[in-house]
């Protein structure tokens, strides 16, 4: 089992290994008195996962409840949200017991955020089980739903009180979602750490399981170093959000429907790149992007997609701030006004 500590305004481990999750209850009892565990779910994880994970909590003392919602980003709302409170309260959950967020990045996000919320504020653990998840969305306590007008607009910062990362549990994942998850992979490379890139340049999609484990470890301190620096990215966190602005007009472009999250930032990197770097890297991102069965670019005209990066989080007022990376793993931010960033896209 590798193991990383993240310093933030709540220190906690990160644990990474094959097999893990049968081992769930004793290790989050290491951490936590809490009686109750509730578990939050989605139905795919749950069946696949969830008798598991109950019977390693009961064997290891907790009292176990469940809520198991269906799957897909559009339960990521306030509808679901209050059917978790409501859960809570029908199961007297109090401060002092926690709650288990079981599951992708939908899981994690909706289960912080209720954690944040409920009650004020009680303590989380997250399992991960998509790469995308556990590379990202599991560290660094950004919590959140959506709104009708928009993804993540409503959210906290709350750190778990620990995260659990079993690689094994990836071997369910259908294979468009590990592409998608390889997507932030390649994007942490680019960003900072140029031997991670070279490493992912040898593997393909049907044989990066055969590294994933220290891959996912790499992925995971390199973010740990990122929010332990900026842990309300109010700066170099920034950088995590390479292929991001391009990737989330994709998105929204789309309507969520074409492209995943992980196919649209890694369409959205090679889209900068091929702005900012020299031919050869930007070929040698592409090379890597198409490997693992990205895309390098999208059918939509570069016009209709720039309007749509104004709505990026990371716009303040007038100006949009955004990530470069003219070298591999040398990420900068950049900032611009919108109208200027438009014609300098164009140009
Ligand atoms: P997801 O949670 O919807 O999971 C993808 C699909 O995989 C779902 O159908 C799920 O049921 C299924 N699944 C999960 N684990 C499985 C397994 N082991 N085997 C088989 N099927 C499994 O999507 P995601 O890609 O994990 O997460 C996307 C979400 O993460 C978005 O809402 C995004 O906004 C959020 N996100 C948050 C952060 C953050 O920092 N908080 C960062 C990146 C993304
Ligand atoms: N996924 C981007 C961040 O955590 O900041």
């Amino acid at each position: 089992m590798n193991m990383i500590t993240v310093h933030a305004s709540r220190v906690y481990p990160i644990w990474i290994g094959r097999g893990l999750l049968k081992q769930c209850g004793s290790l989050l009892r290491e951490q936590t008195k809490a009686k109750t565990a509730a578990i939050v779910t989605d139905d795919n994880v749950d069946r696949l996962y969830g008798t598991s994970v109950v019977a390693s909590l009961v064997q290891n003392g907790f009292r176990v409840v469940k809520f198991v919602f269906l799957h897909g980003e559009s339960a990521k709302c306030s509808k679901t949200l209050n059917q978790i409170y409501d859960f809570l309260c029908a199961h007297e959950i109090t401060r002092t017991d926690c709650l288990v967020a079981l599951g992708g990045g939908v899981v994690g996000d909706i289960t912080g955020f209720a954690a944040a919320t409920f009650l004020r504020g009680l303590d989380y653990f997250q399992i991960p089980t998509t790469l995308l998840a556990q590379v990202d969305s599991s560290v660094g306590g950004k919590t959140a739903i959506d709104l009708p007008s928009g993804k993540n607009l409503v959210g906290a910062f709350k750190q778990p009180v620990a995260v659990l990362c079993d690689p094994d549990t990836l071997q369910t994942l259908p294979e468009i979602f590990l592409a998608d998850g390889m997507g932030e992979v390649i994007k942490y490379g680019e960003i900072q750490d140029a031997k991670l890139f070279e490493q992912l340049e040898q593997y393909k999609l049907d044989t990066i399981h055969e590294v994933l484990e220290q891959v996912i470890t790499t992925c995971i301190d390199i973010k740990r170093r990122v929010v332990e620096e900026d842990e309300f990215d109010t700066g170099l966190r920034m950088i995590l959000n390479f292929g991001h602005t391009l990737g989330h007009a994709i998105e929204s472009y789309y309507h969520y429907e074409t492209y995943t999250h992980g196919s649209a930032v890694a369409a959205g990197m090679c889209m900068m790149a091929k702005k900012t770097c020299t031919s050869e890297l930007y070929e040698r991102l592409c090379h890597c992007v198409l490997s693992y069965h990205l895309p390098t670019e999208v059918p939509a005209k570069l016009e209709a997609l720039l309007p749509l990066c104004g709505k990026d989080k990371k716009r303040a007022n007038d100006t949009l701030r955004f990530i470069v990376c003219e070298e591999i793993g040398d990420a900068q931010i950049r900032s611009m006004t919108f109208e200027a960033f438009q014609n300098w896209m164009l140009s």
